[in-house]
C-alpha cells in the first residue's frame, strides 16, 4: 500500500490516480483540501505564466495543460457528477488569458514579454488597448495594450478537491484525517508515518510526500512557505469573458472569472514563513490596481477572502519523483503552479512522462531563476519586500506584501 501524505489537490489526484492504476492508497491529512488548493485560483496558464529562465516549468506546464480537458472528464465521471453542469463539475474554460498594460512602462514590459514568448514559439497575440476592450468591455480606458494566451485556460479548483474527494470515497480509498508528525524509518528507509492521534502510525511499502509547504518539516526537502492573499467578489453578471491579469506601474494582478459569478482577484506573494494572516495592506493592493484595469470591481461584493502558503522551491520547479531515501517519492514544491501541474505530477509518478520526468526530478542539477542570462527578481508593489523568484532575502513579518511573478 501507498500512504500519500497531503490532501491538497497534488496529493488527493496522485491518490486518485494510483488507485485508478490498480494500486492500495491511503490518504492522510487533517483538513483535505484546505490548505493551498483552497486559496488558489486555478490558473491553468503556462503561456501566460511563463518567465525568463524558466523554461522547464513552461514545458511541465504546456503538457499538464494538455492532459486537463480528459483528466476534467474522467474526473467527473468517478466523482459522479453531472458532467453537462458548471463544464463538467469543475468549471474548466478554455477562453485564454488577456494580460493588459496600465502605464507605458508596463506597456513596454510587455512588449518584451511578448519577444520572449515568440522565441520560444508560443502562440500568443499582441492587441492594442482598443482591441482589448472589444475582447473585454469592462477594461478601463486607460489600458494600453496587451497580449492573448488564447490556449490558457482556468478550473476551479474548490470544485476540483471536492470532486477528488467524491471520486476517492467512491473508489473506497481510506483517507485518514490525522496530521503527520514524522516519517517512519528503517534501515535508512521510509517504512510509513507517524501520527498526532490515532491509530498513531500508519505503514505501507511507499510514502509519497505532497505536503505542500509543510513538507520540509517533514523530510530534507528545500521548500519554503510564499504567502498569497486572495478575494472573491460576487458579481450579479459576469464582468469578464476570460481571465485577466494585469500590471499597473509594475504590480502584478490577475482577476479569474467563475462560471457562478464569481470574480477571483489575486495574488500577494509573500516571504513571511507560516503565515496565514488575511492583512488590510494586502488586499488593499490587489484592489487598488484591479480597479485601474477593471472600474467595475469596487461595486461587487465581497463573498470571501483568504490566505494560502504555496511551496516555492529554490527554481520554481516541484519535486516529483524518488526522493533518493528508499521509500519516499516526493510530491512537493508546486508553487505558482499546482493546480495547472497536478495531471501531469500523478503522471510521471506512474511513469507516463519519462522524458520530462528529469526536469522536475528530485535529483536535478541545481538551478535557480536568478542564475540564468536575462535573470529578473521581478518588481514589487510598493516596498521591495520579495523577489518572484524566491531566491533573493526573505522580509520580516510586517514587511508590506510583494506581488511579482517575472
Ligand atoms: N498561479 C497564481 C498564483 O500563484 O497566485
Amino acid at each position: 500500500m501507498d500512504l500519500v501524505v497531503g490532501g491538497g489537490i497534488v496529493g488527493l489526484t496522485i491518490a486518485w490516480r494510483l488507485s485508478r492504476a490498480g494500486r492500495a492508497v491511503t490518504v492522510v491529512d487533517p483538513a483535505p483540501g484546505t490548505g493551498a488548493s483552497h486559496a488558489a485560483a486555478g490558473m491553468l496558464a503556462p503561456v501566460s505564466e511563463v518567465t525568463y529562465t524558466e523554461e522547464p516549468l513552461l514545458r511541465l506546464g504546456v503538457a499538464s495543460l494538455r492532459r486537463w480537458p480528459s483528466f476534467a472528464a474522467e474526473l467527473a465521471a468517478d466523482a459522479g457528477l453531472d458532467a453537462s453542469t458548471a463544464r463538467g463539475g469543475v468549471d474548466l474554460r478554455a477562453d485564454g488569458t488577456l494580460d493588459v498594460a496600465f502605464g507605458a512602462d508596463d506597456l513596454a514590459a510587455l512588449g518584451e514579454l511578448a519577444d520572449f514568448m515568440e522565441k520560444l514559439g508560443l502562440p500568443v497575440e499582441r492587441l492594442t488597448g482598443r482591441e482589448c476592450r472589444r475582447l473585454e468591455p469592462m477594461l478601463a480606458p486607460s489600458v494600453r495594450g496587451g497580449l492573448l494566451a488564447p490556449g490558457d485556460a482556468w478550473v476551479d479548483p474548490r470544485r476540483v478537491t471536492a470532486a477528488l474527494l467524491a471520486a476517492l470515497d467512491r473508489r473506497g480509498v481510506p483517507l485518514v484525517r490525522a496530521r503527520v508528525s514524522g516519517l517512519l524509518r528503517e534501515g535508512g528507509a521510509v517504512r510509513g508515518v507517524s501520527l498526532d492521534r490515532a491509530p498513531g502510525e500508519l505503514r505501507g511499502d511507499g510514502v509519497v510526500l505532497a505536503a505542500g509547504a509543510w513538507s520540509a518539516e517533514l523530510a530534507d526537502v528545500e521548500v519554503r512557505p510564499v504567502k498569497g492573499q486572495i478575494m472573491r467578489l460576487r458579481s450579479p453578471e459576469p464582468l469578464l469573458r476570460r481571465c485577466v491579469r494585469g500590471t499597473v506601474h509594475g504590480a502584478h494582478v490577475y482577476l479569474v472569472p467563475r462560471g457562478d459569478g464569481e470574480l477571483v482577484v489575486g495574488a500577494t506573494q509573500e516571504e513571511l514563513g507560516f503565515d496565514t494572516r488575511v492583512t488590510a495592506g494586502g488586499l488593499y493592493e490587489l484592489l487598488r490596481d484591479a480597479r485601474e484595469l477593471v472600474p467595475g470591481v469596487t461595486e461587487l461584493e465581497v463573498a470571501d477572502v483568504v490566505a494560502g502558503l504555496r511551496p516555492g522551491t529554490p527554481d520554481n520547479v516541484p519535486y516529483i519523483g524518488p526522493s533518493g531515501t528508499p521509500g519516499l517519492t516526493l510530491a512537493t514544491g508546486h508553487h505558482r503552479g499546482g493546480v495547472l501541474l497536478a495531471p501531469l505530477t500523478a503522471a510521471v509518478l506512474l511513469g507516463e512522462e519519462p522524458e520530462l520526468a528529469a526536469l522536475c526530478s528530485p535529483s536535478r542539477p541545481r538551478t535557480g531563476p536568478g542564475t540564468g542570462p536575462g535573470a529578473t527578481t521581478g518588481t514589487t508593489s510598493g516596498a521591495t519586500s520579495g523577489t518572484a523568484s524566491g531566491a533573493g532575502p526573505r522580509p520580516g513579518p510586517g514587511s508590506p506584501p510583494s506581488r511579482s511573478w517575472r
